[in-house]
């Protein structure tokens, strides 16, 4: 058996193309994550690095000039968001028709 388990000698044929192609996808392709407090500390550099593999960041914070720092990195969007205040937490979730990650850092 060769190194990638493929038991037939023209499997590399396969592999190596998709080896390449999954170098070039970022792990999160195609996923929205949502982040409150991301405005600095370890939501900020959460939402960069989810950006950078490829998803679609909505971060948010109630500090709105940091968090529009955020906006130069690519993939991050931002809003304005306080997490004590329900209806501004219920008006968010109507924008965004869907969630694959939800990060609550605000604590
Ligand atoms: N940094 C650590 O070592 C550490 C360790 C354990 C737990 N935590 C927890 O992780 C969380 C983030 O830590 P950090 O060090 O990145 O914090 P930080 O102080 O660097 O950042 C906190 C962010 O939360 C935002 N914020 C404050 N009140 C908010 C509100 N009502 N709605 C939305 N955003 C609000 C602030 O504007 C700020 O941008 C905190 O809850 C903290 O208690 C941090």
């Amino acid at each position: 058996m060769s190194e990638s388990g493929c038991r037939r000698k023209d499997c590399w044929k396969i592999e190596l193309p998709l080896r390449a192609y999954a170098r070039e996808m970022g792990r999160l392709d195609g996923k929205v994550i949502v982040l409150s407090a991301a405005a600095q500390g370890i939501g900020r550099a959460c939402a960069i690095a989810f950006g950078k593999e490829g998803a679609r960041v909505i971060a948010t914070d109630i500090n709105e000039e940091k968090l529009k720092e955020l906006e130069q990195y690519s993939g991050i969007e931002t809003k304005v968001l306080d997490v004590t205040q329900k209806v501004q937490v219920e008006m968010l979730a109507k924008d965004i028709e869907n969630i694959d990650v939800l990060f609550n850092c605000a604590g």
